[in-house]
């Protein structure tokens, strides 16, 4: 099986990615966790090329490019193994990310985006994916909380999340069997066992 999860920065997710990793490995799971951009070696340095602040002058035909490269690389050397395995795999964003975040946020056809994901991923598609859903707002207040310093595309302001966010809804209603929101205002534990009832409920 495998599990996606999606989001605007500080949405949560990467604490929900985390749960869901136990609960399969206390099912006696064989699970495989994963981040995007990165999760292999070449794909962790483009990661470090996305997200520096130095190169605030990246373009967007640029940044697109190197997401869906990362990428590529990532579900070749190991999603794709790790699931012919029998492993479950989980990956914090996948490529919904790159429909919301550039063609949604940085304005790119979905036409375009669609084409780069077919040559990036192929077919290897999530078979869950769980939209934790916070608005800016909320996103802003966690990352003040939290005090770390904003990356290149975290630095991005509200208008830009605004379109993210509404970007995952339209793929949402474009796939409501894949793609299931969740209020990531709910407590941590809530949002934890509403993911494992979908999961539970799934069937291939
Ligand atoms: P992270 O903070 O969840 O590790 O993600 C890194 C940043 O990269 C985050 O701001 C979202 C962004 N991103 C995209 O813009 N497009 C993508 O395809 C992916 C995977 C991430």
């Amino acid at each position: 099986m495998f599990i996606t999860f999606e989001g605007i920065d500080a949405s949560g997710k990467s604490t929900q990615v985390k749960l869901l990793e136990k609960y399969f490995l206390e099912k006696g799971e064989r699970v495989i966790l994963v981040r995007e951009p990165g999760g292999t070696k070449v794909s962790e340095e483009i990661r470090k090329i996305l997200l520096s602040k130095e190169n605030l002058e990246m373009i967007k035909e640029c940044e697109i490019f190197l997401f869906c490269a990362s990428r590529a690389q990532l579900v070749n050397e190991l999603i794709i193994p790790k699931l012919k395995q029998g492993f479950v795999v989980i990956s914090d964003r996948f490529h919904d990310s790159t429909t919301a975040y550039q063609g949604a946020g940085r304005v790119i056809s979905l036409e375009d985006v669609n084409t780069l994901h077919k040559i990036a991923i192929k077919n290897c598609l999530p078979d869950l994916t769980f939209f934790v859903d916070v608005d800016y707002e909320e996103a802003v207040k966690r990352q003040i909380n939290d005090k770390k310093s904003k990356d290149r595309i975290e630095s991005m302001g509200e208008k830009f999340f605004n379109r993210v966010r509404e970007g995952y809804y339209a793929i949402n209603r474009r796939e409501p069997d894949r793609v299931k929101i969740v209020d990531g205002t709910k407590s941590v534990n809530e949002i934890h066992k509403e993911i494992v009832t979908i999961v539970e409920n799934y069937k291939k």
